[in-house]
């Protein structure tokens, strides 16, 4: 049984248009989504350049959603102001890209905004050990990061259920997501694994019809 689950659906501006981002935000709206998640690459971290914090704040001007920034670069302790001003909902970071990364939690706190952080696919769950109790979001990426459209890595399955695990046996209250390669094949799973939030990229702006890709994420019936 899981405690007080969420079924929060994101997709993911990153495989939405860059040319035409309020379209691509009014389909995420229109597709009964929950929150934007907003990929920030700095081609450092990761090989892949996307976008800073002045797109976060003309977003935050055009929808009501919550914004769900995922910062994949180096030094995110540089950044959090900015999007945290930006009107970012949650930031989430990555453990491999900080050393101290307590005191970003409490940074990212500090700005008002609920606090992830993310590990990539080769990083064991156990290195967030210490970190758990402080946490708003634990974010298991199931691709390595960088890129829209690759294969879900089973294994992370093992990582959400060791989370949820943790989760019941310890009283945290983080949420799980989830983030590479999910589907309408896969989300089943995940969400039976204990995660509470689906982010979804190509799935759901590369669907014939992504309305009903968003209810079959989702499980709605
Ligand atoms: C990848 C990003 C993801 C990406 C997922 O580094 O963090 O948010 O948009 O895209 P899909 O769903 O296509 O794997
Ligand atoms: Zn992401």
């Amino acid at each position: 049984m899981h405690v007080n689950k969420k079924n929060i659906f994101a997709p993911s501006l990153l495989s939405g248009n860059f040319a035409d981002v309020q379209a691509s935000i009014r389909l995420i709206e229109k597709a009964n989504s929950d929150w934007i998640h907003l990929d920030v690459m700095d081609g450092v971290f990761v090989p892949n350049i996307t976008f800073g914090h002045k797109m976060v704040n003309d977003i935050r001007k055009i929808t009501t959603l919550s914004l769900d920034v995922h910062l994949m670069t180096i030094h995110p302790e540089n950044h959090i102001q900015d999007f945290a001003n930006a009107g970012a909902d949650y930031i989430t970071f990555h453990l491999e890209a900080a050393t101290h990364c307590h005191r970003v939690i409490q940074q990212i706190k500090e700005s008002g905004c609920r606090a992830g952080i993310s590990i990539v696919p080769g990083t064991p769950v156990q290195l967030l050990s210490e970190l758990l109790p402080f946490l708003d979001l634990i974010l298991i990426m199931s691709v390595n990061p960088g890129f829209g459209g690759q294969k879900f890595i089973p294994q992370s399955l093992n990582k959400i259920e060791t989370l949820d695990r943790l989760r019941k046996d310890n009283d945290y209250s983080y949420l799980i997501s989830v983030d590479g390669g999910v589907n309408n094949e896969n989300a089943a799973s995940l969400r039976d694994a204990g995660s509470d939030v689906l982010i979804s990229g190509s799935s759901f702006f590369n669907s014939e019809n992504p309305e009903l890709e968003s209810k079959l994420i989702r499980g709605d019936k």
